[in-house]
């Protein structure tokens, strides 16, 4: 199978993915593309000593939204991947994209959907908006990109102990380590060796 990666900063999941297959955690699995929106993203540095096709597209370069949908659906079509993942992309998927690429494109969020999801809520905001309700448990969650803001269908979660002290940036890290970078691996594994149906919206393993 072969997989776009869209990225915008650090790259942590994008790291998790490339050291999945190396370790072989993901099977049958090459990254043919790294697309991101932002030229000075660690995540592109990552790409390119992975030996992988790094993309900068960005919303910037185009006069507006449209021209730089059209640009970035015709990158993905010429990349023709099998799955595009979203690991920490924070860009709207357009909706033309959606359509193409029907369950084929899975975006990881840092959160237990459907709490701290939707418009507004990504990167630390999140965490700061889990510990802002006080919250016990927090954790992430990987699911199909459909056209709403994280409501597709879940393939896979993974929960995540909220502690006394954490701040938003400690409480990131963990979910993190114990969460994102375990289940976006093995979510591609699932999608690359078959393991996964979507039945009338949701995922059937
Ligand atoms: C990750 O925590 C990811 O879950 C989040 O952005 C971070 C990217 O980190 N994504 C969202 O909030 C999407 N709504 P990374 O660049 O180190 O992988």
């Amino acid at each position: 199978m072969n997989i776009v990666v869209c990225v915008s900063g650090g790259g942590t999941n994008l790291q998790a993915i490339i050291d999945g297959i190396r370790n072989g955690k993901i099977s049958n699995t090459k990254i043919t593309g790294v697309i991101c929106n932002n030229a000075g993203a660690y995540a592109l540095t990552r790409a390119k000593e992975a030996g992988i096709d790094g993309i900068c597209i960005s919303p910037k370069d185009y006069s507006d939204r449209d021209e730089f949908n059209r640009a970035f659906l015709d990158k993905m079509k010429e990349l023709n991947p099998d799955l595009i993942v979203l690991a920490g992309f924070l860009v709207t998927i357009p909706r033309e994209m959606v359509e193409t690429f029907r369950n084929r494109i899975i975006n990881i969020h840092p959160s237990l959907i459907p709490s701290f999801c939707g418009v507004g809520y990504y990167g630390l905001k999140v965490h700061e908006a889990a510990l802002a309700r006080g919250v016990k448990v927090t954790g992430a969650t990987v699911h199909f990109v459909d056209e709403g803001t994280d409501t597709g269908p879940i393939i896979a979660q993974k929960a995540v102990e909220v502690l006394p002290g954490d701040t938003p940036k400690i409480l990131q890290q963990r979910v993190m380590e114990q969460a994102e970078w375990i289940i976006l691996p093995q979510a591609i594994d699932m999608i690359a060796s078959g393991q996964i149906t979507v039945t009338d919206g949701i995922v059937q393993k």
